[in-house]
């Protein structure tokens, strides 16, 4: 037994963590050797035929097969209010639609040939159902599966060794999986055709808009309105009809040109008033495909206004949202008005946000993102719907919570999001933690989720008890990303270079899509200008809604260059270039053996586990023991694997300085505050006191600042000891000053500024201020130039006298 001793609070709180015992079922014991891979992927794919033959058996051609009771499943054709069933299923074999493509990089030839007979023989009136389906739900799942199918169908250069089977059926294959699309669409598009522009969430696929009862038709969502915009384009462009670009893109912009001005969307629309009908915003349910879609849209169709949605959004989130010290990061909701912290809860969809982090170039982040929901995953062996991080209750400070107290919903349907975040992390770092990682869900897939009849989630994570149903998305989001993560010598002809070239994005269903010009219709002549044409005149919308999309920060005024002696100086938006560069594994050491993982020289490993301790407990009918192999990162054969045992293990101490936020001025004016980053333009000459990566603000308005408060004897979040010298220093022992703060024993020290964390060392300047009459005396400065709130000296917030 080998036991690792982790220092990790200041008052001998030592943390005593075992390494895992037990052995993954697996032969290869962590070993990762191509052998093991090829061993993973065969598992998986056996788990994927296991659901599917269960389907086709049971299911087919019903829309899903119920995993316990080996019954095929459908709508409620008794409760038009049983949403939860309704809205993805229309006795349409939707486990077919959605898993087209999952056929196919699982390589499952007859299966595939089999449902595309069928689909082909059935496809007039194949969609002309009597059911009330939600739009979003249809088209990520049904258009985006079968628009993904038929790309791949007619423009992929699948290798000479592929199997003839498949050659025929490509060389069979007809288009008629885009006839069906287009169908879908055109039954789905009245949707959007509102007076409002705001679609409604739900539509009859035989009867379109008639008798679908008002009460289903209130409020559509954020995803809901905009995520359609990605498959809508698509499909136009694909087709040549123009009208569901034309909606979708028209919806999406006017939602955008209705956000806060923090730059931050609320969650919920009434399509008949419309009205925001809330005013909180988040990463997770409701929101979540908006945020991806804008960044997705701007690859697929290379569209610099869908990037500048994204870099604005994230910069709001990073300002507005984001929790959690050096180690982890959550964004839990907060209100869209004012940005204050709304919920104590992140949900189990919000996991898919390390990897559209990873996406879009947000590498320290995805990580820092990714490790709290891994934390979560060793605890309950899945993400609860709706976790709580933090327990308020200060009157209860001695309070030992119990699993259940973290719990706020208790469902896990087996969604994919962890695992496609790791599917990406992996992609990005190759770092073997995310092999791990696959490994232990599939085990867990193996042995708990696996049913009679596929594979059923749970239903109450607090007693164990399991759900009765498979989503379409087990199969073609959870195993297929399970399968891709162990796909690392690029067999799947996803990872193939056939498709390097093309600018391909997984939809937020999992659906490979892309687009060129070679695929559009020959009718399409459609585009952003005419889609700002059409606006205006038919809808007399105001041309900014496509037009002026800018939103970075107007960081363009008064640096103070004519200056002698800092003309080397320039200034860059710190936000912008988070995007500019492309950013390599931030874990990763620089030399060392191959077999390692970089995570066991992260010294922020195990932070979450103190940060959260309060909601990390395991329900009492999992093991309680660690020795069980649920703490993903502690297996005992992966550590010894891939650690070269000079790993000390050692988290820094903890601090025990106070951390808070204050707002400064109008918050609702800090999406126009100015702030940038100091860059050198050429080395400088003369001494400078402004050095690189320091901070310039030049007003103090508008601030959202994250203070930590030093007092001597305490640790801070640096790792240091503060001393009473070092208070003093800051101090200075001006006699002007003294009064001002002398009775103060703690200095401040600035950790975050509107979203953008300072740097070790640097500072932030402002232009010289006269304090508001209003402040009562309470900012001052000091006579070397320090800002001074409420009698505490400002460690690194500094007046620029030129
Ligand atoms: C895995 O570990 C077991 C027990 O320690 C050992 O017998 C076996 O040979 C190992 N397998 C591999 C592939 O290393
Ligand atoms: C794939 O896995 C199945 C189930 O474990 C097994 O029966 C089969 O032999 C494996 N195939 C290969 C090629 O390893
Ligand atoms: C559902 O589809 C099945 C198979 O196509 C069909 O037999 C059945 O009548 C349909 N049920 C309804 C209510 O439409
Ligand atoms: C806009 O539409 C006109 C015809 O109405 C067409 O000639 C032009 O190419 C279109 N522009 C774009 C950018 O698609
Ligand atoms: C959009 O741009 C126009 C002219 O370029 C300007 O007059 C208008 O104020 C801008 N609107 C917004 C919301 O920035
Ligand atoms: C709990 O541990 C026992 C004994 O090691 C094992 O048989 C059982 O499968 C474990 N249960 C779970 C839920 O992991
Ligand atoms: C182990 O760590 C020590 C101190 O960091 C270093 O001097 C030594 O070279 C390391 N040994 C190996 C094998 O990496
Ligand atoms: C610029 O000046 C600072 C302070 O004098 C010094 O620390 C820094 O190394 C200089 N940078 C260059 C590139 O000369």
């Amino acid at each position: 037994m080998l036991f690792k001793i982790i220092q990790n609070h200041l008052y001998l709180f030592i943390y005593l963590l075992c390494i895992s015992n037990v052995n993954a079922k697996s032969p290869f014991n962590s070993s990762f050797t191509p052998e093991h891979l090829r061993y993973l992927k065969n598992e998986t794919k056996y788990l994927f035929k296991h659901a599917w033959n269960s389907y086709m058996e049971f299911g087919f051609p019903y829309d899903e097969v119920r995993p316990l009771t080996c019954e095929p499943y459908g709508p409620d054709y008794k409760d038009y209010m049983n949403t939860v069933r309704n809205d993805a299923m229309a006795n349409i074999s939707s486990t077919v639609l959605d898993n087209l493509d999952t056929l196919i990089i699982m390589e499952q030839w007859d299966d595939l040939d089999y449902v595309l007979r069928y689909l082909k023989c059935k496809q007039k009136d194949f969609f002309n159902k009597d059911s009330i389906v939600q739009v979003f739900e249809t088209t990520i799942r049904f258009l985006g599966g079968l628009m993904s199918a038929h790309l791949i169908l007619t423009d992929v250069k699948f290798k000479t060794t592929t199997s003839p089977k498949f050659t025929k059926i490509k060389d069979e294959y007809d288009g008629f999986l885009l006839d069906m699309a287009y169908d879908l669409g055109l039954r789905l598009i009245p949707s959007y055709r509102t007076s409002t522009n705001v679609p409604v969430p739900r539509i009859n696929l035989a009867n379109g808009l008639k008798n679908v009862p008002p009460v289903l038709q209130k409020d559509a969502c954020t995803s809901g309105v905009t995520t359609p915009v990605l498959e809508f384009t698509l499909l136009s462009k694909l087709t040549g009809d123009y009208q569901f670009e034309y909606y979708s893109q028209l919806s999406f912009w006017k939602l955008w040109s209705s956000k806060s001005s923090l730059n931050l969307m609320p969650m919920t629309i009434d399509p008949a008033s419309n009205q925001w009908k809330d005013s909180i915003t988040g990463i997770g349910a409701s929101i979540d495909s908006f945020y991806e879609y804008a960044a997705k849209a701007s690859i697929i169709f290379d569209d610099k206004y869908m990037w500048s949605v994204f870099k604005a959004s994230y910069q709001a989130l990073l300002t507005h949202s984001a929790q959690g010290g050096d180690g982890a990061m959550i964004f839990p909701n907060v209100g869209t008005e004012d940005g204050v912290v709304f919920s104590d809860w992140i949900d189990s969809l919000g996991a898919f946000w390390s990897g559209l982090q990873v996406l879009t170039g947000q590498l320290s982040d995805a990580i820092k993102t990714h490790v709290v929901y891994l934390k979560i995953w060793d605890y309950f062996d899945s993400i609860p719907e709706r976790w709580i991080y933090a327990h308020h209750n200060k009157k209860n400070k001695k309070k030992i919570y119990r699993a259940e107290d973290s719990i706020e919903l208790e469902w896990y349907p087996l969604r994919p999001e962890f695992i496609e975040s790791s599917y990406y992390l992996y992609r990005a770092t190759k770092d073997p933690m995310y092999l791990q990682i696959g490994e232990r869900v599939l085990n867990l897939f193996q042995d708990k989720f696996k049913a009679p009849c596929g594979f059923s989630g749970i239903q109450d994570i607090k007693t164990g008890k399991k759900q009765n149903r498979m989503e379409t998305f087990v199969m073609g989001e959870t195993l297929k990303y399970l399968y891709l993560l162990f796909d690392t010598n690029d067999e799947v002809f996803l990872h193939s270079p056939a498709m390097n070239s093309k600018n391909w994005v997984f939809s937020t269903e999992a659906h490979p899509l892309w687009f060129h010009k070679g695929l559009a219709d020959e009718n399409y002549n459609f585009g952003a200008q005419n889609l700002s044409a059409l606006t205006n005149d038919k809808f007399k919308y105001t041309p900014a809604v496509v037009k002026n999309i800018t939103v970075s920060s107007p960081y363009m005024f008064n640096i103070p260059d004519e200056n002698d002696a800092i003309q080397h100086i320039g200034k860059k938006d710190p936000f912008s270039g988070r995007f500019d560069i492309c950013e390599l594994n931030p874990l990763k050491k620089s030399s060392k053996s191959l077999l390692q993982s970089s995570y066991y020289d992260w010294p922020y490993l195990f932070n979450s586990d103190y940060s959260f301790s309060k909601s990390l407990k395991k329900p009492s009918h999992i093991n309680k023991s660690n020795l069980d192999g649920s703490y993903i990162e502690l297996t005992r054969d992966f550590f010894d694997k891939f650690t070269t045992f000079n790993t000390s293990l050692t988290c820094p101490r903890t601090y025990n300085t106070q951390i808070y936020e204050i707002f400064w001025g109008d918050i609702k004016s800090c999406g126009n505050t100015e702030i940038s980053q100091i860059i050198y333009k050429r080395p400088n000459t003369t001494e400078s006191i402004i050095l690189e990566d320091d901070l310039w603000v030049p007003s103090l308005q508008g601030l959202r600042i994250i203070f930590e408060e030093l007092v001597a004897g305490s640790i801070d979040s640096r790792n240091e000891v503060i001393t009473n010298e070092y208070i003093s220093l800051i101090q200075s022992d001006d006699d002007e000053d003294a009064n001002m703060y002398k009775k103060k024993d703690s200095v401040l020290r600035i950790k975050k500024i509107n979203g953008v964390s300072l740097r070790y060392g640097s500072l932030v300047w402002t232009l010289p201020f006269v304090p508001n009459a209003n402040d009562n005396g309470e900012v001052r400065v000091t006579s070397e130039g320090r800002v001074v709130i409420q009698g505490k000296v400002i460690e690194n917030l500094v007046v620029w006298y030129g």
